[in-house]
């Protein structure tokens, strides 16, 4: 069966493990020196919705290095705005690819694709999940901290598809996961009842107080409090969020080990601090480098490329 990266939960852990060890063995190749193409030849095309700096330039850069080729198109272009139907774009690019990306709104239509294209598909982000996010900030962690098994992963803003991820993965991988958000902007019970049905030695932890949530945090994690997509609804969400920015004062509650983690975009002055995102705790900037790392890691295990 033809293998995809739709959601985290289409993985095993084992799976997992396998991903973030091809990705090291990448970056660590790169960071030698040694650049020889493992994927020659092969096509990667990116059809993206939304905007992006880090998925779809980290996805370019990993598939031009490994010695492959990228192709890059808006939804527009590719005609999901109804100049054929859905499925007859997924066939005609399938057929030109030996891998799709997509970033869309709906996860349905990442789903479709996955049936109907014939070739690989990754999620590059949906309103659903950002699997390749939270890969890319287990890979941060585990250079940060080691073996990550029991660490505590504290996310502090809107209960969205990153948070989806690090959910899922964090029970995948045996890291406790604690959340704290406002009400009507968590987490579903429903979500975290099928994760410890899935994984029963899960930890998930769900709050609305920010400064108890982070009190045993090994990483504080936070992303936009208005999602794409979201808006016109930036000003209301900047008054519910306003006591979730992650500033100094919330770090103090912390231990002072804690690493910050960032997926970016950042709105600086809303849910971080100057101090914070460029502060010595923060890892923002090499977990966006290691987007790439991990783009290469889930490009060589899907197309099954060993070095
Ligand atoms: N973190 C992330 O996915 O960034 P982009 O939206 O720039 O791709
Ligand atoms: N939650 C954000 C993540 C951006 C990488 C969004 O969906 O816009």
């Amino acid at each position: 069966m033809m293998q995809h990266l739709l959601s985290l939960r289409d993985l095993t852990p084992s799976q997992i493990k396998v991903i973030l060890t091809r990705a090291t063995e990448l970056k660590d190749k790169l960071k030698s020196g040694d650049r020889t193409p493992l994927l020659p030849g092969r096509v990667l095309t990116q059809v993206f919705e939304k905007p992006s700096l880090r998925t779809r330039v980290s996805f370019e850069a990993a598939i031009g290095q490994l010695g492959g080729y990228g192709i890059f198109l808006s939804g527009k272009e590719a005609g999901l705005e109804g100049r054929e139907s859905n499925a007859d774009v997924a066939r005609v690019i399938g057929g030109y690819s030996d891998v799709i990306a997509l970033r869309t709104f709906s996860q349905e239509l990442i789903e479709l694709f996955a049936a109907e294209s014939g070739c690989h598909v990754i999620n590059a982000l949906s309103d659903a999940s950002h699997p390749c996010q939270a890969l890319t900030d287990i890979l941060t962690m585990q250079e940060a901290l080691g073996d990550v098994t029991g660490r505590t992963l504290t996310y502090v803003g809107d209960g969205n598809n990153v948070a989806v991820s690090l959910a899922i993965i964090c029970a995948q991988l045996d890291i406790k996961f604690v959340i704290a958000a406002p009400e009507g902007y968590q987490l579903d019970d429903s979500f975290f009842e099928d994760l410890r049905g899935e994984y029963p030695s899960a930890s998930l932890t769900q709050t609305s107080d920010p400064h108890a949530a982070v009190k045993e945090a090994d990483v504080i994690y936070t992303d936009v409090w208005a999602s794409m997509g979201q808006e016109s609804e930036k000003s209301a969400r900047e008054k519910v969020f306003a006591d979730y920015q992650c500033n100094a004062a919330l770090l103090a509650s912390a231990p002072t080990s804690a690493k910050f983690l960032h997926c970016l975009p950042a709105r600086r002055g809303l849910e971080v601090t100057d101090d914070v995102i460029d502060g010595p705790q923060s890892l923002a900037f090499p977990q966006a480098e290691n987007r790439m790392h991990l783009a290469k890691g889930v490009l060589a295990w899907l197309l099954d490329v060993h070095n």
